[in-house]
């Protein structure tokens, strides 16, 4: 977690994820592509050496400041940043093999030449300065673009849930504000950074919502505009869910057992959808290499794809999409006062590590935000 990112800026791309950067298949131009010369000075961050428990965490003063690679890239000063689970399972090596091929595609480099590594994905902040080629963006906007009634902690706390949640509804649910009224939805994991999105997004879309959450989170949930909740801690969750009606769409942000229940509870026949967002996608990878671990990943979603399609109800795997236009989508709902984030808890810079452990415990209400400057 630095001070400054470099990202892509394409209107399709997450401004918010540095690592994206390395997905753009460009040569690096020769002529000049930035607006103003890299600097050379450096910036506090927060680094890993190797990966593991929390322990590695190193705050350095030191930290090079990214550079402008790309003509489509800009740099942000860092307000305030997020943290998700994804964050510390990185810290600990998950998705290593699939995210160092991602930073470098022809494997140049020997293993573990991605340290130090800058962890952390979600940052709300102000364009430094841009490529060439960015349109869009100009140094001094609040990015990417901040909603206007936001600070910049409340506006960190959102991306990578809210492109979570989107993808997982949208792009693949197929629901959107046009055909959700009356749908009966399931949120699984609804006290969460994605669940408590996804409950805001589904109530702006008309949709009636069934929150699945322990007993002290049915406050908030309720608040979100939740119209039943579940305590999955209070008895058999199949027991519960049998005398309600049957849902159009499941949102499972838990994982685990409940793909061996939940979709019985989709109405059959009429195009129901149950998407997870817990896959084995990356731990194969981590597992088996990239080759059998794609290998692997296709034929499990294949075989249960295909055994629930016989049943009746769609079963479907949903991952974080980068998106500049959703963002865009979702910035006007939160300036419409239809989706407002949810803090838990915020923590100083200077406290990244305890931000980390706090995700880390699990139990999460809403989102841990770090504020940075
Ligand atoms: N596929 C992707 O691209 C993608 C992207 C983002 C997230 N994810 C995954 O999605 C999951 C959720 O992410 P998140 O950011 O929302 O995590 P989070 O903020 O940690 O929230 C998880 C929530 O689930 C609750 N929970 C735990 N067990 C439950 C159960 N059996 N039934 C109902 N609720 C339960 C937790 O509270 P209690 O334990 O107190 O009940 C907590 O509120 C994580 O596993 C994450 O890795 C995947």
């Amino acid at each position: 977690m630095g001070f400054l990112k470099t990202c892509v800026l394409r209107r399709n791309a997450c401004t918010a994820v540095c690592f994206w950067r390395r997905q753009v298949v460009q040569k690096p131009s020769v002529r000049k592509i930035s607006t103003t010369s890299p600097r050379s000075t450096v910036m506090p961050a927060w680094v890993i050496d190797k990966y593991g428990s929390n322990e590695v965490l190193r705050f350095t003063q030191n930290m090079m400041i990214p550079m402008i690679h790309y003509p489509n890239e800009v740099i942000i000063k860092v307000h305030a940043a997020s943290i998700n689970p994804i964050d510390v399972n990185m810290r600990s090596g998950y998705g290593a093999t699939a995210l160092n091929m991602k930073r470098d595609p022809l494997h140049i480099k020997i293993k573990g030449e991605e340290f130090p590594l800058t962890l952390g994905r979600d940052v709300s902040g102000v364009v430094m300065e841009c490529g060439l080629d960015v349109r869009y963006f100009k140094p001094g906007d609040e990015v990417s673009h901040k909603p206007k009634s936001l600070t910049h902690a409340q506006a960190a706390s959102l991306p990578y849930v809210a492109l979570t949640a989107w993808s997982a509804i949208n792009k693949i649910g197929g629901l959107h504000d046009k055909n959700c009224a009356g749908k009966r939805v399931l949120i699984l994991g609804a006290s969460g950074g994605v669940g408590t999105f996804a409950i805001q997004v589904m109530k702006a879309w008309d949709a009636h919502v069934t929150a699945v959450c322990s007993q002290d989170a049915s406050e908030l949930v309720r608040k979100l505009g939740a119209d039943d909740v579940i305590d999955y801690k209070s008895g058999n969750m199949e027991e519960q869910l049998k005398y309600l009606k049957p849902f159009d769409f499941i949102l499972d942000s838990v994982g685990g057992s409940t793909e061996t229940w939940a979709l019985n509870f989709l109405k059959k026949w009429s195009g129901a959808t149950y998407v997870t967002l817990v896959t084995p996608f990356l731990l194969n990878m981590d597992r088996l290499g990239i080759a059998d671990g794609m290998l692997q990943t296709g034929v499990t979603v294949g075989s249960k794809t295909l055994k629930h399609f016989w049943q009746g109800v769609h079963y479907r795997w949903a991952f974080f999409m980068a998106s500049g236009p959703y963002l865009d989508d979702i910035a006007e709902l939160v300036d419409a006062g239809k989706i407002q984030p949810v803090i838990e808890k915020t923590f100083p810079f200077s406290k990244v590590p305890e931000a980390f452990l706090k995700v880390e415990r699990g139990h999460a209400r809403g989102k841990t935000v770090v504020s940075v400057v």
